[in-house]
């Protein structure tokens, strides 16, 4: 039996969850300065609008009020990872899914370096950063008259952009290795071979067009390509673990994570996912590890107040 808890609210507090009982957390939040994420990252701080709305009218202070609200979007974030350092047993690991965002500020075009940005942070919490991925997309070029292009002037240096094409795993652990007895047996059932483990174990992942196959919900959530959080999964966690994804968007995670026989915790603070989120994981697949499934989805009561939140 393996089971499925889907809660409707605010991970900024996975206040639901006790202390040191997940094994692995695969994720993707919204990315900072991602236009279709700003109006999010608004509803859920309402001094990220004001400043928008004091940099819209602002004349020679832009770029640093751009700033602002990039620290103040992080920040918002950060709650979220102490709360997932908080719930994640001694050697769980985190698999935080991020990409940099660009963007004209004014008149000037820049990079905000989330991944870098989400290191410090989790450094700064306690996690020991491990190794990570680059999840290389397939083109995301920009499209000029139909045709691939690159940002910036023509062929003439030096004024082009490289195209940001790779996304970022990062992986965390919270403290040092977890431990297991020898003869573990849902670990050894948990095995990868010797193929899985040269190609997952690798920088660069090059994941082809999946994503082209998403339904217009799933795009508009910005959903996983299955593989991802599959591999994960079965790279850090055995069966009968408890997998988190406290930004679970369609329910990617919990999806695969049920079908590999672990259960799985997810948050999502959009109501109006919550019937693609049952339908996604009804549809997981039966086998000997999950022959029995069981989903609850619950709505939390009330907002989640910012200065009700330890820091
Ligand atoms: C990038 S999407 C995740 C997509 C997901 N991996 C999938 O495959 O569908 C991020 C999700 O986090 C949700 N979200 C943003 N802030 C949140 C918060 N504070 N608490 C819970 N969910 C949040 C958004 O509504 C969105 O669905």
């Amino acid at each position: 039996m393996v089971w499925g808890r889907v809660i409707i609210g605010d991970s900024r507090s996975l206040r639901e969850i006790p202390d040191k009982s997940v094994h692995l957390v695969v994720t993707s939040p919204p990315y900072p300065m991602i236009e279709m994420w700003d109006e999010q990252f608004r509803s859920l701080d309402e001094r990220i609008g004001a400043l928008w709305t004091e940099m819209e009218e602002s004349v020679d202070d832009k770029v640093n009020l751009a700033r602002r609200i990039y620290d103040l979007m992080h920040e918002n974030l950060r709650l979220t990872w102490i709360e997932v350092y908080r719930v994640l047993v001694n050697g769980g690991i985190a698999c935080i899914n991020i990409g940099d965002a660009t963007r004209k500020i004014g008149n000037l075009f820049r990079t905000f370096p989330n991944h870098a940005r989400t290191i410090e942070i989790c450094e700064d919490i306690g996690f020991v950063t491990l190794p990570y991925v680059l999840w290389k997309k397939p083109s995301t070029k920009p499209k000029y008259k139909g045709k691939g292009a690159f940002l910036g002037s023509g062929f003439l240096p030096p004024n082009a952009y490289v195209t940001l094409d790779c996304e970022y795993i990062l992986i965390f652990r919270k403290g040092g290795l977890r431990k297991f007895r020898p003869d573990d047996r849902r670990r050894r059932a948990s095995k990868y071979t010797k193929e899985e483990r040269d190609s997952w174990f690798t920088q660069i992942w090059s994941l082809p067009g999946v994503r082209q196959e998403l339904s217009n919900s799933e795009r508009r959530a910005a959903a996983f390509n299955e593989q991802v959080p599959r591999r994960l999964i079965r790279m850090f966690s055995v069966i009968g673990d408890t997998v988190l994804d406290p930004f679970l968007g369609t329910g990617t995670t919990m999806k695969v994570a049920m079908e590999l026989g672990r259960n799985c915790i997810g948050y999502e603070v959009d109501e109006s996912l919550k019937e693609i989120i049952r339908e996604k994981v009804s549809s997981v697949k039966r086998d000997q590890r999950n022959a029995g499934i069981q989903l609850s989805i619950t709505q939390r009561r009330g907002k989640v107040k910012l200065n009700e939140l330890s820091n």
